[in-house]
């Protein structure tokens, strides 16, 4: 018998799914779009810039599970967690868990720079600067690995905690038992 009971509860918002999706859309279609830059790139672009702006902005802000202080842990919490995935024997967060709010920080960093980099890159001043071309790019192609570890880290935990967390992402409901760790 399991004794400690899971209730279904709405944890996303509407506007956390929405901004996610808003975000990892737009993200994706700029990586997809970036062949010589272009209008197409240039505005999906500038939609994940200010998804991303705003994600920030809401983390520091922002109420409840917003916020970014309500998920990114310090290094012993983390490490800890880490230690405990590899044991087989994490405890349950409802939320991110630890090195899943890590990978929120790199990730929006990463948007926030790759973005922002975009838009100086096209300004008057630092049009066809080598430099701030490549780093551009470098921002840009990091996404890859990230994404590879976020989704994997998603298939991870959905395998470990036997619930598909991307489908929570859409309908915003997620299993919540008697004793999570947040
Ligand atoms: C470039 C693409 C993506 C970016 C930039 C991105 C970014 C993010 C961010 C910022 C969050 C935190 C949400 C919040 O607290 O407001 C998040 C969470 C999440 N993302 Fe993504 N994401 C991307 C693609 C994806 C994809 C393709 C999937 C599908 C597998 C996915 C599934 C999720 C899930 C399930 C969560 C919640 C994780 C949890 O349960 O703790 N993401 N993502
Ligand atoms: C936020 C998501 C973005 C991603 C993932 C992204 C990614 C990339 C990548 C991978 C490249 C190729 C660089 C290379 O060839 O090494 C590129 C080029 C470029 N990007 Fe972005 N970018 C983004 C946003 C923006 C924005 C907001 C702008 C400007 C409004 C912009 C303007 C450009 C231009 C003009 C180029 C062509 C540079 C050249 O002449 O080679 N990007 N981008």
């Amino acid at each position: 018998m399991n004794p400690t009971p899971a209730a279904d509860r709405l944890v996303w918002s509407r506007a956390t799914r929405l901004l996610h999706w808003t975000l990892a859309l737009s993200m994706i279609a700029s990586f997809v779009t970036h062949e010589g830059g272009g209008r197409w790139h240039e505005w999906t672009g500038y939609l994940a810039l200010a998804a991303a702006a705003l994600r920030i902005l809401l983390g520091l802000r922002g109420t409840g599970r917003w916020r970014f202080a309500s998920f990114v842990r310090g290094a012993g919490v983390t490490l800890a967690y880490a230690r405990a995935v590899l044991q087989r024997r994490e405890p349950h967060y409802v939320g991110h868990n630890p090195l899943g709010g890590w990978m929120v920080v790199a990730l929006l960093a990463d948007a926030l720079a790759v973005g922002a980099t975009g838009w100086l890159y096209v300004t008057d001043r630092f049009w066809g600067t080598a430099w701030l071309e490549d780093l551009h790019g470098a921002l840009g192609h990091l996404l890859l690995p990230l994404l590879a570890l976020h989704v994997g880290g998603v298939v991870f935990t959905s395998l470990r905690q036997r619930e598909n967390l991307a489908a929570a992402m859409v309908h915003g409901r997620k299993r919540v038992p008697a004793d999570p760790a947040d």
